[in-house]
C-alpha cells in the first residue's frame, strides 16, 4: 500500500494543468486553461481546467475531478495506478505502508504476481545484454532484425538462457516463491523438477497501460516448424489476454496526441513501427480483436486504423475486428501493406517519411476497404454482390451516429452501383431488429421501482433559475404528498428534491466553516408555566446548522451520492478548523470527486459560454448567506418530510391488516412538523441561488 504521506506529497507536488498537459493541448483562458476534450469529438473547445480550484471538467460529456481522476479516466488508471504515474512523474518517492492482515491477503497474490513478473523482465534483459550467451544469440538477433540499442532497451526485450531452470532458480534463489513462478506461467511444475517455460527465447514483456509486467511473449530463435513460434504466458489472475493490448504503455500519449491508433498484429510490428518514428501503435498479438481492447484505445482517441499483412490469412480477422469497432462508436480505417509485406518490413524498408506518406495515402474508409477486396470475388457473380452489400450494410447497421450511416449509405450506393433506397430500407431493417433485440434485452433487467432521477443538473433549474418557473419557485401547493408516484410527475418531484440537495452539498462546500446569524426556534416556558415558542439569533457554522437542521427531523438526503458527500463533509469541517478544497478533494473517492466538480465548476461554465458569446444570466448573489442556507434547508426539510409521509402512507396501504397506531401516529407527527415547515416557507419567495 502507498503511505497516505505520499499520497499527500504527490497531490500537493502534482500541478493539475501539468498532469493534463501531457495529454490535452491546453490554452490560458483568464485564470484557467481550456483545451478540447479528450473524451469527445468536438470542434470547440469546453474543456476546462482550473490550476486554483486543481480540478478540471469537461462539459462536453459531464466527467470532472482532480488530477488522479483525470488519469483514471483517460488513462484508464486505477487509483494507486494514477498515484505511482504522478510520484513517477514528479520524481516522488513512493513510500510503502505495513498492511493489516486482511489487505495483505487480498493484494498479496497479485502483487506477488506483479513482482516475480517484474524482476523475470530485469532478469531476461540483464541476461541479453550482459551475459556471453545473450549476446551471442538474442542480442544478435535483435540486431540482424534492425533494432537499436536504444530500441531494445524502450521495450524491455530480453533473452531466456537455453538452460532448462535458469529463470527459476535465480528467482528462487532472490526468494519468489514457486508458486508465483507457476500461477504467472513463468516456470511448469512438474513433480520434482520445475522448468522454465520461455526456455531458449527472446523475450517481449507485455505491460499494462501504466507499464507494469502482465506477462510475456517468447519467440523462438530455430526454424523448428514442430515448435510454436511464439510461447504466451497462459491466462492469469494478472494476465488476460483479452484486455490487453500490446504496446499500449508506451503509445498512449501519442495516440491522445496523434487523435488516431494504429492497430497491428504482431510484436515486431510495434516496434519496427516505434522505431520508425510512428509511436501510436499497439498490437492484438495475434488473437481477434476484443471490446475490452477496443475500450482501451476509445479512452485515448476514436480513430483506429487497422493495419495488415499483405497476404490473406490476416484479412478476414481484420474484418470481423472491424464491426466491433464500429459498434464501439469509433472510426475505423483500413490500410493493407504490399503482397508479402507486414508492417514491420514495411517499416524496415523504407523511411520514416516514406511511411508516413504510404499511410496517408492507402488508408481507407472501410467501406472503400471492403470493396476494393470483396470486389474481386464478387465480380460478375450477382448473388456474391448481393452478399457483399448485404456486408456493407450490416457493417453501417452497427454505427451509433445516424449521420455517419447517411454517409457511409451514400458511398456504399455509390461503389457498388445500387440505389440509396434500397440501402437505406435494408439498413432500417437491420436496425429495427437490433432495436428490438435490445428493448427485449432491456425488459428482462427492468426493476418496477426504478427511482427517476434526471441526471442533468441544468433541468433542476438550479444552476441561474427562474422565480416564475414553477420547478424554481416556491414548492408551497406545488407538491402533494399524497400524490405520488405517476412516472411523469415523480420525475418532476425526484428533479426538484435532487436540486435541492445538491443546494445543500453546494452551500456546504462553498460557506461550510462560516459563521453566522441563524434563527433559532424553541421552546420555552415562562414564569407562569405557559410553553411558547420563540425566536433567537444564534451564531452557527453553516455546517453546524445544516447537520443539525437534518438531524432534527431524522432524515437522510434520498440521493444517497449526495448523503454520502455530506456525511463526508461534515466529517471533514468537524476535523477541520477551515475548509481547504484541496485538502479535501485530496481523499475523495472518484464518485464523489466527480460529483464535487459538476458543482464547483458551475461558475466556469457561465465563463465558458460568455467565450461562446452566448447569452447567459449571472446568477442572484445579493443574498446572504444566511437567508440563502436557511430557506435551502427549510425547502429541503419540507420535500423530505413530505417524502416521509408518503412512503409512511404507502406503507398503511399495503398493509390493511397489521396494527397500524405506530405508524399512524408517525404520520400524525410528520404532517404538524409538515404545517409548521409551511407557515415558515409562507416567508420563502424563492429558494435562491
Ligand atoms: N503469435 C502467437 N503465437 C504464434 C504465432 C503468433 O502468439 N505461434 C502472435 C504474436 O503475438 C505475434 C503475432 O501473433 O506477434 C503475429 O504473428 P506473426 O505475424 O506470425 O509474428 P510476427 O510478430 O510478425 O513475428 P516475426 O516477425 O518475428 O515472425
Ligand atoms: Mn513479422
Amino acid at each position: 500500500m502507498i503511505s497516505q504521506n505520499t499520497i499527500d506529497t504527490v497531490f500537493e507536488t502534482a500541478r493539475v494543468e501539468e498532469v493534463i498537459g501531457d495529454f490535452v493541448n491546453l490554452k490560458r483562458a483568464g485564470s484557467n486553461f481550456k483545451g478540447l476534450s479528450p473524451f469527445s469529438d468536438e470542434r470547440s473547445p469546453s474543456f476546462m481546467v482550473s490550476p486554483a480550484k486543481g480540478i478540471w471538467k469537461d462539459f462536453s460529456t459531464g466527467k470532472g475531478g482532480n488530477s488522479v481522476k483525470f488519469l483514471m479516466e483517460h488513462s484508464q488508471f486505477t487509483y494507486p495506478e494514477a498515484i505511482r504515474y504522478l510520484a513517477r512523474k514528479y520524481n516522488i518517492e513512493i513510500e510503502e505502508t505495513e498492511q493489516t492482515d486482511a489487505e495483505k491477503a487480498m493484494t498479496d497474490v497479485r502483487e506477488s504476481m506483479y513482482l516475480v513478473s517484474e524482476f523475470a523482465a530485469k532478469y531476461f534483459q540483464d541476461v541479453l545484454i550482459n551475459s556471453e550467451e545473450g549476446k551471442a544469440i538474442g542480442l544478435s538477433y535483435f540486431k540482424e532484425r534492425g533494432f537499436t540499442n536504444e530500441t531494445i532497451k524502450k521495450f524491455d526485450l530480453g533473452y531466456s538462457p537455453e538452460t532448462w531452470d535458469a529463470l527459476t532458480k535465480e528467482a528462487l534463489g532472490k526468494g519468489y516463491k514457486l508458486e508465483f513462478l507457476e500461477s504467472t506461467g513463468l516456470t511448469i511444475a512438474r513433480e520434482d523438477r520445475p522448468f522454465d517455460r520461455f526456455k531458449g527465447r527472446v523475450m517481449f514483456p507485455i505491460q499494462s497501460m501504466s507499464g507494469r509486467v502482465l506477462g510475456f511473449g517468447g519467440r523462438i530463435l530455430t526454424n523448428d516448424k514442430k515448435a510454436a513460434k511464439y510461447l504466451n504466458s497462459p491466462e492469469s489472475d494478472i494476465y488476460h489476454k483479452s484486455k490487453v493490448l500490446y504496446g499500449i504503455y508506451h503509445a498512449k500519449q501519442s495516440i491522445a496526441k496523434q487523435n488516431n491508433c494504429y492497430l497491428v498484429e504482431g510484436y515486431t510490428d510495434v516496434i519496427q513501427f516505434s522505431q520508425a518514428g510512428i509511436e501510436n501503435v499497439v498490437a492484438s498479438s495475434g488473437t481477434a480483436l476484443t471490446p475490452d481492447q477496443i475500450r482501451l484505445i476509445n479512452r485515448l482517441t476514436r480513430n483506429i486504423t487497422v493495419l495488415f499483412d499483405g497476404d490473406a490469412a490476416g484479412l478476414r480477422a481484420s474484418i470481423r475486428g472491424i464491426d466491433l469497432i464500429l459498434e464501439e462508436g469509433m472510426n475505423v480505417r483500413v490500410c493493407s501493406f504490399p503482397d508479402g509485406e507486414d508492417p514491420d518490413s514495411f517499416a524496415r524498408k523504407n523511411s520514416h517519411d516514406e511511411l508516413v506518406s504510404y499511410l496517408e495515402n492507402n488508408s481507407k474508409d472501410f467501406i472503400q476497404f471492403k470493396a476494393s477486396i470483396l470486389m474481386n470475388e464478387a465480380k460478375n457473380d450477382p448473388i456474391k454482390k448481393a452478399d457483399l452489400i448485404r456486408d456493407m450494410v450490416t457493417s453501417i447497421s452497427k454505427i451509433p451516429d445516424r449521420i455517419q450511416r447517411e454517409v457511409y449509405i451514400q458511398e456504399c450506393a455509390r461503389i457498388m452501383d445500387i440505389s440509396e433506397q434500397v440501402l437505406v430500407s435494408t439498413l432500417a431493417q437491420l436496425i429495427q431488429k437490433d432495436i428490438a433485440e435490445a428493448n427485449k434485452k432491456q425488459k428482462q433487467e427492468h426493476k418496477p421501482f426504478d427511482v427517476v432521477r434526471n441526471q442533468n443538473p441544468k433541468n433542476t433549474g438550479y444552476s441561474g433559475g427562474d422565480p416564475e418557473d414553477p420547478r424554481t419557485g416556491p414548492p408551497e401547493g406545488y407538491y402533494d404528498p399524497g400524490d405520488m408516484g405517476y412516472p411523469a410527475e415523480q420525475a418532476e418531484k425526484v428533479d426538484i428534491l435532487y436540486g435541492f440537495e445538491r443546494k445543500i452539498i453546494e452551500i456546504l462546500l462553498l460557506y461550510g466553516s462560516v459563521l453566522e446569524d441563524f434563527e433559532d426556534v424553541f421552546l420555552k416556558t415562562d414564569e407562569e408555566g405557559n410553553v411558547k415558542e420563540v425566536s433567537e439569533k444564534r451564531k452557527y457554522k453553516v455546517y453546524e446548522k445544516v447537520y443539525l437542521s437534518l438531524q432534527e427531523d431524522e432524515v437522510e438526503l434520498s440521493n444517497t451520492l449526495f448523503q454520502n458527500i455530506f456525511n463526508g463533509l461534515i466529517d471533514f469541517y468537524n476535523q477541520n478548523e477551515t475548509f481547504s478544497l484541496d485538502k479535501y478533494l485530496m481523499h475523495l473517492p472518484p464518485d464523489f470527486a466527480q460529483e464535487v466538480t459538476n458543482i464547483l465548476m458551475e461558475d466556469e461554465k457561465l465563463v465558458i459560454h460568455n467565450w461562446e458569446g452566448q447569452n447567459i444570466f449571472p446568477k442572484h448573489k445579493n443574498v446572504t448567506i444566511e437567508q440563502n442556507v436557511s430557506d435551502t434547508i427549510f425547502s429541503l426539510r419540507w420535500f423530505l418530510v413530505s417524502k416521509i409521509i408518503h412512503d409512511l402512507k404507502n406503507s398503511l396501504i399495503s398493509d390493511p391488516q397489521d396494527d397500524n397506531s405506530e405508524l399512524l401516529s408517525m404520520v400524525i407527527d410528520y404532517s404538524k412538523l409538515l404545517n409548521n415547515f409551511s407557515r415558515k416557507l409562507g416567508r420563502v419567495v424563492v429558494p435562491y441561488h
